[in-house]
């Protein structure tokens, strides 16, 4: 209960990561299999993934993605901090169950990677035809999300959002990164 509790804990959206120390494709394979025992509504899997390793391909993949919204002075990261492989997270039909399947199977992929000292970042904000293009998708296939990957290079860190001006992440002069959420008492709204 308490290893579950602290992955959950430490188990955030890194931005930056030490470019050197890549990933093998073995490891990207672990995470798939987590993904692959993911709940699925009526058990229909329509998710379908493709990892990148190669870092060519890597390099692709980041000049789509969108980086912390609320960073407005910050453009994402830099080259030595970037991602080094991706998992891009793809569904065979779009339907909302697909989107609930999918936030399931990155849950288990973000949690798996943390447990081995990987962080990630689920990304949306995606120029998703210029992805599709640089994937050569297929047409019967659509990109609904893209998890990044890498050794983290920040301290990121959970506070109260009773101690933050509102829900926006922000940094400080440091570059540690602060995550305001709600509290338990506003969270839980009665307890019968
Ligand atoms: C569905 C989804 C889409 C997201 N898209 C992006 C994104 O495009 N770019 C980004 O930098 N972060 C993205 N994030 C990360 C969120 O900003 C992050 O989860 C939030 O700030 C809370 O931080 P935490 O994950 O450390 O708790 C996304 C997260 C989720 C769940």
């Amino acid at each position: 209960m308490e290893r579950i509790k602290e992955l959950i804990q430490i188990n955030r959206s890194y931005r930056r990561f030490d470019n050197s120390k890549k990933l093998d494709m073995g490891f990207l394979e672990d995470l798939i299999y987590s993904a692959r025992m993911a709940q699925s509504a009526a058990n229909l899997q329509p998710l379908r993934y493709i990892t990148v390793t190669d870092e060519q391909k890597a390099e692709q993949v980041f000049s789509t993605l969108g980086w912390a919204g609320y960073l407005k002075d910050w453009d994402g990261p830099e080259p030595d901090e970037q991602p080094v492989s991706y998992i891009v997270v793809l569904t065979t039909k779009d339907s909302s169950y697909a989107q609930v399947d999918a936030g399931l199977a990155m849950q288990n992929i973000c949690l798996t990677a943390i447990a081995a000292g990987v962080g990630s970042c689920i990304l949306g904000n995606i120029k998703k035809e210029r992805l599709a293009q640089i994937l050569e998708l297929e047409e019967d296939l659509s990109i609904l999300y893209v998890v990044a990957l890498g050794y983290p290079v920040e301290n990121v860190r959970v506070i109260s959002i009773r101690e933050a001006p509102d829900h926006k992440y922000f940094r400080d002069e440091k570059g540690n990164h602060y995550v305001p959420k709600r509290c338990i008492d506003d969270l839980l709204i009665k307890e019968l």
